[in-house]
């Protein structure tokens, strides 16, 4: 257990003030069971209880964290809250929930399995029961700064002669977790959203978004920053956009391989194609097109193993 991680998603407070909010609008005092679906410490279900859950279901696969969460229910004579130290897809017959909430959501959104997670919370929730959050958007936009690209090729700095381009080429193939400010950006284009998951709906791991924008003002593109939204309930939002309060969490940055010089008029064309899936990990690959430059594929280096190394 992660005891470090755990301590910053709980001092993380624009994300347990957005989730507390959604859980204050939507629980029944009395009324609503419960279920947290990778409960962690247990923090959103506790949170759950403070505002009256009749009943508080608790699911974790880590051991070492359903059992302190036990403790802690135990320490507070919480006997209306149940801990499921399992993978809730190993759970067989889950009791009826009126409202189902998981926290499983990574800097790009899906990796944790959170699409997967609440496809399945259906077999959780009675007739009518609610998924926070609801729904997910994932939104990227070209970066203009050098200053994260820069960072990519450190190869060469070992003053050993030597020509590391295959290293350059993988670490460029890469997606990164960043930090961006508004001036990574040039004033246009603006964000654009290019994946949109309802958790209600089945979960399709493989997923596809093609975005197009037109240059206002020249500029060199450097990459994307990506990002997402999630709607916890209907009005409540959460989100990593660079624009709104810091969280935890952070900006993907997908570097592109060359950076390419923009005059105004120029389109870029940027198609981005995703699977998620437990088993498998994440695969990701971007596909950029610019007037004159030529399509520019990254494959995130994670995958390589499946692709040549380009010599
Ligand atoms: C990002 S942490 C969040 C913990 C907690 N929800 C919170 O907000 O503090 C996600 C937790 O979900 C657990 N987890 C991920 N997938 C799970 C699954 N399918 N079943 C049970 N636990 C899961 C992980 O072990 C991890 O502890």
């Amino acid at each position: 257990m992660l005891i470090d991680y755990h301590r910053r998603l709980a001092a993380d407070s624009v994300r347990t003030e957005a989730f507390r909010r959604a859980i204050e609008r939507v629980v029944v005092p009395g009324v609503s069971r419960v279920g947290d679906l990778g409960s962690g410490t247990g923090w959103i279900g506790f949170m759950a209880h403070g505002c009256g859950a009749r009943s508080v279901s608790l699911y974790e696969r880590v051991p070492s964290l359903a059992k302190v969460s036990q403790a802690i229910a135990r320490r507070n004579r919480l006997a209306d809250i149940q801990v499921y130290p399992e993978d809730s897809r190993a759970i067989l017959d889950p009791g009826p929930h009126d409202i189902v909430v998981s926290e499983t959501l990574g800097n790009l959104a899906l990796e944790e399995g959170i699409g997967e997670i609440l496809w399945d919370a259906r077999r959780f929730l009675a007739p009518g029961g609610i998924r926070i959050p609801s729904a997910l958007t994932l939104y990227a936009r070209p970066v203009s700064s050098s200053r994260y690209w820069a960072e990519l090729d450190p190869w060469g700095q070992g003053g050993l002669g030597l020509d590391f381009s295959p290293l350059a080429v993988l670490s460029r193939q890469n997606l990164y977790v960043r930090t961006f400010s508004e001036a990574d950006f040039a004033r246009t284009p603006e964000a654009l959203p290019w994946d949109r998951v309802d958790f209600r709906l089945r979960f399709r791991a493989r997923r596809e978004g093609t975005l197009e924008w037109t240059v206002r003002e020249g500029f060199t593109l450097h990459g994307f920053a990506i990002w997402w939204e999630a709607e916890l309930v209907p009005g409540i939002r959460l989100s990593t956009a660079p624009d709104q309060p810091p969280t935890h969490w952070e900006q993907i940055y997908a570097p592109i391989r060359t950076p390419v010089a923009l005059d105004a008029g120029d389109g870029i064309h940027l198609v981005i194609r995703s699977r998620f899936q437990d088993s498998q990990g994440v695969d990701f690959r971007w596909q950029v097109t610019t007037p004159g430059g030529r399509e520019q594929l990254s494959i995130r280096a994670g995958d390589l193993e499946k692709d040549p190394v380009e010599d």
